[in-house]
C-alpha cells in the first residue's frame, strides 16, 4: 500500500495509506486530517488546496486550467499549490508530501 505524508499546519508530518486511485482529499478525509473540500471534487471550489513539496510536484499530472482558475482564488497560494482533489494516487506517488496551507486562521494564534 502506498503512503502519503500530511504536514499538517502546526508542522507535524502525519504518514497515512494512500490507495491507489483515491485523490489526497479522500484521504485527507478518511484520516481526519482538516482540508474541507466543499465541493468534493468538482472543481468548484478552491477549500481542498495544499501545498506540494517541490520535489513531488514535477511527478504531479499538469493542472488542467480549470484547476489553476480556482487555484487563483486560493488563500495562502504558493509556487506549489494544488487542488487536493484533482491529486489522484499512482504507484509513482508512494511517497507523496504536501502541505495545509495557512487557512484563514493567525499562524500560532
Ligand atoms: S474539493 Fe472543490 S475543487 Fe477540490
Amino acid at each position: 500500500m502506498p503512503k502519503m505524508t500530511f504536514i499538517e499546519r502546526d508542522g507535524t508530518p502525519k504518514e497515512v495509506e494512500a490507495p491507489l486511485g483515491l485523490s489526497v482529499l479522500e484521504i485527507a478525509h478518511k484520516n481526519g486530517v482538516d482540508i474541507e473540500g466543499a465541493c468534493e471534487g468538482s472543481l468548484a471550489c478552491s477549500t481542498c488546496h495544499v501545498v506540494v513539496e517541490p520535489d513531488w510536484y514535477g511527478k504531479l499530472v499538469d493542472a488542467t486550467e480549470d484547476e489553476e482558475d480556482m487555484l487563483d482564488l486560493a488563500f495562502d497560494l504558493q509556487e506549489t499549490s494544488r487542488l487536493g482533489c484533482q491529486i489522484i494516487i499512482t504507484e509513482e506517488l508512494d511517497g507523496l508530501v504536501v502541505r495545509l496551507p495557512a487557512g484563514t486562521r493567525n499562524a500560532g494564534g
